[in-house]
């Protein structure tokens, strides 16, 4: 009965494959030693027994370790007590077994476990909520009837994205680890050295800092910065990104909570202004928080008070705060979406980063430090210089993502030069390669010599769309309809030109 609605193909044991490790990195060249894999457990979420079964058996031939549940809180329960970061989830769940059902664990599993990668399978009329879903963060969705190498090539595209975020993460931590250093903080630009004084000089106090500036321009490298040359070094940096949670796990999250103040809270959590108690809290994003979570942030602020979620007595705590945000907070204060008195208070000493574009004199060496970094993420790779004329191109763009941006177009040259020791124009994404010399980004229409049409109108494309990013300051809906387009086609746009 449920073969047909469900349609997850039952298998039977003789027609497993056999067993394969996933593929969770770059494909080793002759000569390497074959490196182990780190296993990752598949958490299998699906009412029918049977169907689990026969999934967690392929999956295991496959080498991840499987947890199963048939119902949300188990799933939840399973995602808490392993630390599976691959979940299948069958959308139709009990009790009601309608498809908002699954999407709203899916929802809960992504604010526990950002990270993970949730894999949804839904039936064919539920293709508008699934893909609805991958925009939320869900990272792909099977149709059923599901075949089972589809979704074992599905979990291994998934392992692999994983082992190679653990990488980039594991090179940003080693860039990072220099933070006291001010050599990890690159560049020489008027700009750029204005700010890092500011910071330097910031950093002894303990007043709150607000970092502004727009989004991959390094307010996080620059919050870390001002922790390790500041007297509470020793003692915890905690970053938070309040744009990333639910109001209401935010403020548990910030504050704390006391066993059953709520049915999920199964002990007491101490919150982070605990845990950095000595030290920095680093508030990312904050033009994001809630206006009812300013208030509560602003009374802790005030007198340094905690309360945790469900807790009779207050707890006091020293906790250095320091903030940032993409948003420009001044003008959410006049239209009151964001409180003054909060912003008076987070705002002690303001660092305003410059963007890329107003920084170009540092170009070359950033361009040279990302490309070192990706080289990390391709061992042997002869790439080590960029050609002349691809840094005259990318000191041509515009660069809305900022340092980010570079970073990842670096990896992406990187790879696209081969087996050349050096990157060229034609290695550069499209839409860099027909980017505009200074003289057009000024107004004239002409590209360099030999651009296509194709070329210029990427290039303008581009540009509108990163104007109308500007002028909306990242609201991707109002910049869609500023241009015309559906948010959809401007996301995909935008993924096509690397814009973030
Ligand atoms: N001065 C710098 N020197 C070298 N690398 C830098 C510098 N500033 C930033 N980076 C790198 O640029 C990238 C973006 O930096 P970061 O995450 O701090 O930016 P952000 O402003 O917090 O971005 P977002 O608004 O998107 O969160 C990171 O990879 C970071 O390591
Ligand atoms: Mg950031």
């Amino acid at each position: 009965m449920r073969d047909i609605e469900l349609g997850w193909q039952r298998i039977a044991a003789g027609d497993l494959p056999g067993a394969r490790r996933p593929w969770t990195g770059l494909d080793p060249r002759p000569g390497d030693a074959v490196r182990s894999p780190v296993t990752e457990t598949v958490l299998l979420i699906d009412d029918d027994p049977g169907f689990r079964d026969a999934y967690s058996e392929l999956l295991a031939h496959e080498g991840y370790a499987v947890a199963e549940a048939g119902v949300a809180p188990k799933a939840l329960a399973e995602l808490r007590r392993t630390s599976a970061r691959l979940v299948v989830l069958d959308l139709m769940l009990p009790p009601s077994g309608r498809p908002e059902e699954g999407a709203a664990l899916a929802e809960r599993i992504l604010a526990e476990r950002p990270a993970a990668k949730v894999i949804v399978v839904s039936g064919a009329g539920e293709t508008p909520l699934a893909l609805h879903l991958v925009q939320r963060g869900v990272y792909d969705f099977l149709a059923k009837p599901v075949d089972p190498d589809v979704l074992l090539a599905v979990v291994a595209r998934a392992a692999a994205r994983l082992a190679l975020e653990d990488r980039v993460a594991e090179l940003e931590r080693s860039l990072t680890a220099r933070e006291g250093d001010a050599s990890a903080l690159l560049g020489q630009s008027a700009a750029f050295l204005e700010a890092r004084t500011l910071c330097e000089r910031a950093a002894p106090a303990d007043v709150p800092v607000l970092i502004t500036g727009e989004s991959g321009t390094g307010k996080e490298v620059f919050a870390r910065y001002l922790h390790a040359r500041s007297r509470r070094k020793d003692r915890a940096f905690i970053a938070v990104n309040c744009g990333a949670l639910a109001p209401t796990l935010l403020e548990s999250t910030l504050f704390g909570h006391k066993k059953g103040a709520f049915t999920s809270a199964i002990k007491d959590a101490p919150g982070l202004f605990v845990e950095a108690d000595g030290g920095t809290l680093f508030l990312d994003e904050i033009g994001d928080m809630d206006p009812a979570l300013q208030v509560k942030l602003l009374r802790v602020l005030e007198t340094g008070e905690i309360l945790p979620v469900g807790a009779a007595r207050p707890a006091i705590v020293d906790v250095r705060i320091v903030s940032a945000t993409h948003r420009a907070l001044e003008s959410m204060v006049a239209s009151k979406t964001f409180r003054d008195d909060l912003y008076w208070r987070v705002r002690g000493i303001e660092i305003a980063l410059p963007r890329l574009a107003d920084r170009v004199g540092d170009l070359p060496l950033l361009a040279q430090h990302f490309l070192n970094m990706a080289r990390a993420l391709v061992p042997r790779s002869p790439v080590t210089t960029v050609s002349p004329g691809a840094m005259r191109r990318l000191e041509a763009c515009d660069w809305p993502g900022n340092l980010r941006e570079l970073r990842h177009e670096m990896q992406r040259a990187l790879v696209m030069a081969g087996g050349r020791g050096e990157i060229l124009e034609e290695d550069l994404s499209p839409a860099r390669r027909g980017a505009a010399p200074a003289a057009a980004a000024a107004g004239s229409d002409e590209l360099g010599e030999g651009a296509t049409l194709e070329e210029k109108i990427a290039a303008l494309e581009r540009r509108e769309i990163a104007a109308a990013l500007r002028a909306t300051q990242g609201n991707r809906s109002q910049a869609a309809a500023r241009l015309g387009l559906s948010r959809q086609g401007l996301l995909n746009k935008m993924d096509r030109y690397g814009l973030k």
